[in-house]
């Protein structure tokens, strides 16, 4: 699909993306756009060495590819200079390589951060809660009444929420467990974030003057601090080697029998075969992931886990936030072509 087949710049989209701002925004100034219309869902290096072929100013791409120094290098040849992803994590682009080739790369951070966290917190209440479990069961034709044990879960208020990652997403998520549910926070965060302390300090404030119980918050010193004692679990780190299988068999153990685990962050970040084990040996254990180990497939047997409630990658995809998305991409591939400052720039 060619659009503004005159423009000077050649940009190629390698997926069509929601709305029509991106669009305009492009083709407005001076981009000649190319959306692959190519139908399977991933494409290969092969693929988009296609689509950049031997002229092509900037890409926008999405968290699906393999975005190295094959890429880069063809981008570089063909005269580009600007690659952006259609995402905030930029876990499948080696920075070293668009370096290397002097491509500049922009991500979309800001607008999918309360789109995610609030999947993150729609997982932690579906899984504590059982309603997946509970809509499948309605559906199987098996309420047959009202019995007192029937998915009984957890409740939320007054229990200890834990985030591993207090960044944008993992602050706004803490915010609307605290708010929504007034649980007690406990997190863990690498760079020292004192974002979600003043927050939950004047929270604790204002339950108190109206005479309601406050919450409590506590930094932990490590992470397993916060795996032992929090009772829901978010995470929300970025994925690079450090923090691959974070989610361990050691750290797992670690962790209330009744707890609930949720990924909205990267699927590697979880051990997922480990995992699987231990959500067969703890009936009470729950998951919510949003992301997989190897999408877009489930490790064997996660399918059949009625503890675990499971959807596809789904965490930013609201109207708002994916235009949102497209249109930050396309302004960093613009800005970069035409000289102005690129929005998300994780190499600069
Ligand atoms: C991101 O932006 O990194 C998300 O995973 C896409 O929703």
């Amino acid at each position: 699909e060619v659009w503004n087949p005159n423009g000077k710049y050649r940009v190629v989209s390698t997926k069509s993306m929601p709305g029509t701002r991106w669009i305009r925004l492009l083709t407005d100034n001076d981009c000649r756009l190319e959306i692959c219309t190519e139908k399977k869902t991933i494409l290969s290096v092969d693929d988009i060495l296609a689509l950049i072929g031997d002229h092509c100013h900037g890409v926008i791409g999405q968290l699906t590819e393999d975005w190295g120094e094959v890429l880069f290098s063809a981008l570089k040849r063909a005269g580009g200079t600007a690659f952006s992803n259609m995402a905030v994590g930029y876990n499948n682009v080696d920075v070293e390589a668009a370096n290397r080739n002097g491509i500049a790369i922009g991500n979309t951070p800001g607008v999918l951060t309360e789109t995610t966290a609030e999947l993150a917190a729609s997982l932690s209440v579906a899984a504590a809660r059982r309603i997946v479990e509970a809509d499948q069961f309605m559906r199987a034709g098996l309420y047959d009444g009202w019995l007192p044990h029937l998915f009984v879960g957890n409740l939320l208020k007054g229990q200890t929420v834990g985030v591993i990652g207090a960044g944008r997403i993992g602050s706004a998520y803490a915010r609307m467990m605290i708010e929504g549910f007034k649980m007690n926070l406990i997190y863990f965060d690498l760079y020292q974030s004192t974002r979600l302390e003043k927050f939950v300090t004047a929270y604790g404030q204002f339950l108190k003057a109206n005479g309601e119980q406050p919450v409590t918050w506590k930094r932990a010193s490590s992470m397993e601090e916060v795996l032992r004692e929090a009772d829901v679990i978010s995470l929300h780190p970025v994925l690079d080697k450090t923090t691959y299988h974070l989610i361990n068999p050691e750290r797992l153990a670690m962790m209330k029998k009744e707890a609930v685990l949720v990924n909205a962050s990267r699927g590697p970040v979880i051990d997922e075969v480990a995992l699987v084990e231990h959500l067969k040996a703890n009936p009470m254990f729950r998951v919510g992931l949003d992301v997989f180990e190897d999408e877009p497939y489930m490790k064997p047997g996660l399918a059949k886990m009625k503890n675990a409630v499971v959807v596809p990658h789904i965490a930013s995809a609201s109207k708002w936030t994916r235009e949102g998305m497209a249109t930050l991409a396309a302004l960093n591939v613009l800005g970069k072509i035409k000289g102005y400052p690129v929005w998300g720039n994780p190499n600069a």
